[in-house]
């Protein structure tokens, strides 16, 4: 085994190089100016030549940084393979075999917890590696996506004003109830019921015009659909036996100077303050292995909704974040920049203080410790999510 993973930790002379630049984020209006302006497509191939290795070599490095007894998990072997075999003349050609990458990987750190349990330190290394890996992962989508829709022959005629993926007056209220009608379905095939919707607009710039983004409304619409799953799970649970009915959920849209913002606001019941940064974390959530049958949508899985939808958010500089009042209900809200000038690619960069990140133990608390309760009672109360 030793030897093993120590032969995966061979670096690579190509990954060595290439890991050397750092990765050329784009704004959206970047992208958005190069696909129109009558794009080149040599221009854009040798763009692609150079940023997709530099940005795959820069996620390499770190996974090489793994602890051993992580990187020996099959599926996580199985993964840094897919991603050692990549070079840009097949990438296109085999990016849908990667649409497995997420859950594989989720198997992965299951594997691992399950043999070795939690522990906050490959925890907190876990979080940080995953939340780049998979940031990575979107804008090498992003890029590959562009490039294709731009010069492939997959061009998409239901949405001739697009540029590759980006939607330059995107309604923002129309993916709103896109993601919640289709929510809405899983919700009513499970639960027989689903809640209601009522959207509000606040529009800063122009009173009583919609809101529209310059955005990737395919992103919006991920972002969306995971906080109504989250909500109308919420709300039937908590109401399933009331005779009120249940109450809907509200969306509001805002446009400011700097921020374009999404509430979800749901009255299921809430989350206490103490257990929401661990619902953003990959190791307390994947606590119930789901099934893995092919074609099955669960409404609630992996417990990757939340995490991979605040990277989405982060990617183009803005963020999602949770209010939650316990008893109650919840605010989710999503943060994007108004400008897509300010938009720019947010990408994980390898160097010397990424490194650290994986090397030093977390500190000692400098805050006192209200109790000091037997050890065995501190881990099992980290495992309960509910
Ligand atoms: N609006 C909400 N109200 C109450 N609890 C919530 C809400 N949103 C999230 N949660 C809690 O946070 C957990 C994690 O949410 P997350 O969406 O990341 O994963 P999940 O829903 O369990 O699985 P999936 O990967 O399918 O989304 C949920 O299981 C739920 O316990
Ligand atoms: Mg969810």
């Amino acid at each position: 085994m030793r030897i093993f993973t120590s032969l995966l930790r061979n670096t690579n002379p190509k990954i060595e190089y290439y890991s050397r630049f750092s990765p050329s984020p784009l704004s959206i209006k970047q992208f958005l100016d190069f696909g129109r302006d009558n794009a080149c497509e040599k221009t854009s191939y040798m763009f692609l030549r150079k940023e997709l290795p530099v940005r795959l070599a820069n996620t390499m490095r770190e996974v090489n940084l793994l602890p051993d007894k992580l990187l020996s998990q099959p599926s996580v072997r199985l993964v840094q393979k897919w991603y050692m075999q990549m070079n840009l003349g097949i990438i296109i050609k085999i990016r849908n075999r990667h649409n497995d990458v997420v859950p594989t990987m989720a198997q992965g750190v299951i594997e691992y917890k399950e043999k070795f349990g939690f522990d906050p330190f490959i925890s907190s290394n876990v979080q940080y590696f995953l939340d780049r890996f998979y940031t990575n992962r979107i804008s090498f989508r992003m890029l590959i996506n562009q490039h294709t829709l731009l010069f492939g022959n997959d061009t998409n005629p239901a949405h001739p004003k697009h540029i590759g993926s980006i939607d330059p007056t995107c309604s923002v209220a129309e993916v709103v109830s896109d993601a919640y009608d289709t929510a809405k379905m899983l919700c009513e095939k499970y639960y027989l019921a689903a809640p209601g919707l009522q959207i509000e607009e606040f529009n800063m710039k122009a009173p009583k015009k919609p809101i529209q983004a310059v955005y990737v409304p395919s992103h919006l619409f991920h972002m969306l659909f995971e906080l109504f799953k989250n909500s109308m799970r919420a709300t039937v649970e908590l109401h399933e036996n009331s005779s009120e009915g249940l109450p809907p959920v509200k969306a509001k849209v805002t446009l400011g100077k700097e921020d374009l913002s999404v509430k979800i606001s749901d009255r299921g019941g809430g989350v206490p303050l103490r257990k929401i940064d661990r619902l953003f974390n990959y190791m307390y959530s994947t606590a119930p292995t789901p099934s893995l049958e092919p074609g099955a949508v669960p409404l609630a899985g992996f417990g990757y909704g939340l995490p991979i939808s605040r990277l989405y958010a982060r990617y183009f500089q803005g963020d999602l974040k949770l209010y939650s009042m316990e008893g109650v209900g919840t605010d989710a809200v999503i943060y994007l920049k108004a400008l897509s000038s300010e938009s720019f690619e947010r990408l994980p960069v390898f160097n010397k203080s990424a490194w650290r990140h994986y090397k030093t133990s977390p500190e000692a608390d400098d805050w006192s410790n209200p109790s000091k309760e037997p050890r065995d009672a501190r881990l099992e109360r980290m495992d309960d999510l509910d």
